[in-house]
């Protein structure tokens, strides 16, 4: 009996330890009726969950279905259960009552629940003794019912449950609630967190209409192009295989790239010409300006020199058309996308010019800084510009770098911030090569450039058509920049359709 009492002790001692120890909720249950059930003997076993004014099904195991290869879960139709007394599981979640029946077919007339018989006319099923418990937390407040059908002897045949079994299984029924309400918490947690790194990446790529949904398309991609990966059972990715928490932190990875926007301004973020539209308003405006003082100018030298015309009509009129040919000139420039040595020296000419303003101060037509935007040879950034944009993968490291992650999402930093990176050595912030770029940060890097190419949210330049920004892809895998047979992958699986 000793011995016996020990085995017992021993046994409920490592189920307590295996329930404390395991944090996902869905296993968790599982783990918890399936453990209590070969504690107890019993066949079947299902455990519900309260929810508002019901109760929901959460795990069901029937070894006898399960030998029958009936599919449990198609054969199981779980339906919410009304939060009254009028079944089992309902009068047990009310009263916190332990009910240990014989025949569930055989119930005391004067019982107030009734035994449901619509499982086990659907199954072929004979329900016989049932064991049902409620689930407290420590505020003695019940989360749930743990139900436990058929307890079977020695032979194998159905008997009534051991009533010894019953203070035992509430016991462990007690230290699972206190696990699956960690379970719930840390859930929550990971979903508040979630949620706030899709919140945060959503609201910094809408900053600019040009990057809006970008962060969640590419996170999209990331998982497909992993995924598919996973999926390959030869070929270069065959012994690759993403664990579910590599895929969470790809994903993480993913939502997270961009964040670092959030350090560089606006107005270079949403860039579409050399100048910002209120820079070339203001150029616009100076150059009618100009055209006034030329005429005034005009007006003036030819009443000095005694009334006569000392300029000519023609040559007002030149000069006043003049103007007008450098200010379109400047719009063109502006909207270019490169420029010629030649259009960058017409620049350097109309800088130079100068007029006279209505205070009578000598102005240039253009400041230092407007030629120095418009005379970018190519793209419409200046090198300072370019260079802020490109600090952002610096920032999204130093924002990363601040959340602790746990340890088996910890290389999230290190993915996030190579997405940047070409294999050839081209890439920045730290020119890596094709070695030292993990397959994560080259998933992320090929979702970023055609998730890129293809946005449709750009509303200067439209989208690219997918084959285009395909060909695209296969060029730069050609170049060396991006890899090759994720390119492959991402175009034959068409892992591309249907993201918007
Ligand atoms: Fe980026
Ligand atoms: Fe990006």
């Amino acid at each position: 009996m000793a011995e016996k009492l020990k085995d017992l002790i021993r046994r409920l001692n490592q189920i307590g330890i295996a329930l404390s120890s395991e944090t996902h909720l869905p296993t968790l249950l599982e783990l918890l009726v399936r453990e209590v059930r070969r504690f107890t003997r019993a066949d079947a076993g299902s455990l519900y969950f309260k929810m508002g004014n019901q109760l929901r099904f959460q795990v069901a195991q029937n070894d006898t279905l399960t030998a029958r290869k009936t599919a449990l879960t198609g054969a199981f139709r779980p339906y919410p259960i009304p939060l009254d007394k009028t079944s089992i599981a309902g009068y047990v979640a009310v009263t916190g009552e332990t009910l240990n029946i014989a025949d569930v077919y055989q119930l005391r007339p004067e019982a107030e629940y009734r035994f449901n018989p619509a499982f086990d006319d659907r199954n072929d099923y004979r329900s016989r003794s049932m064991l049902a418990l409620p689930i407290g937390n420590h505020d003695n407040e019940i989360i749930g019912v743990l139900q436990l059908i058929n307890a079977l002897d020695e032979k194998g045949n159905v008997t009534v449950f051991d009533s010894d079994h019953v203070d035992l299984v509430a016991s462990l029924a007690s230290q699972a609630a206190v696990a699956i309400q960690n379970a719930r918490l840390i859930t929550a947690i990971h979903e508040v967190f979630a949620a706030l790194v899709r919140y945060s990446a959503s609201a910094i790529d809408a900053r600019s209409p040009h990057t809006a949904g970008h962060s969640r398309r590419v996170a999209t991609y990331c998982l497909r192009l992993a995924r598919a990966v996973n999926d390959q059972t030869s070929g270069p990715f065959a012994q690759i295989s993403f664990s579910d928490k590599e895929l969470e932190e790809l994903n993480y990875a993913a939502w997270l790239h961009d964040i670092g926007k959030i350090g560089v301004r606006e107005e270079v973020l949403e860039k579409v010409d050399r100048l910002t539209p209120a820079a070339m308003e203001l150029i616009a405006s100076r150059f009618e300006m100009i055209k006034l003082a030329n005429l005034f100018e005009a007006e003036l030298n030819g009443r000095q020199a005694g009334g006569g015309p000392h300029n000519p009509a023609s040559e007002v009129e030149r000069s006043l058309e003049e103007t007008d040919q450098d200010l379109e000139f400047i719009r063109q420039i502006n909207r270019a996308k490169w420029i010629k040595a030649e259009q960058i020296e017409r620049i350097e000419r109309i800088r130079t010019k100068t007029f006279r303003d209505a205070r009578g101060q000598i102005r240039p037509y253009l400041t230092e800084e407007e030629a120095h935007y418009l005379s970018v040879r190519e793209g419409n950034l200046t090198s300072e510009e370019y260079e802020e944009i490109r600090a952002h993968v610096l920032h999204t490291l130093n924002i990363i770098n601040k959340i602790p992650f746990a340890k088996d999402l910890e290389r999230i930093p290190l993915i996030a911030a190579a997405h940047h990176e070409k294999l050839d050595g081209s890439g920045y912030p730290l020119g890596l090569k094709a070695p030292d770029i993990m397959i994560q940060a080259r998933i992320l890097g090929l979702a970023d450039v055609y998730d890129a190419l293809t946005a449709t949210d750009r509303p200067y330049r439209g989208a690219m058509p997918t084959e285009e920004a395909l060909k695209i892809l296969t060029r730069e895998a050609e170049a060396g920049k991006l890899d090759r047979d994720l390119v492959e992958l991402f175009v034959t699986k068409r892992l591309y359709d249907g993201v918007t």
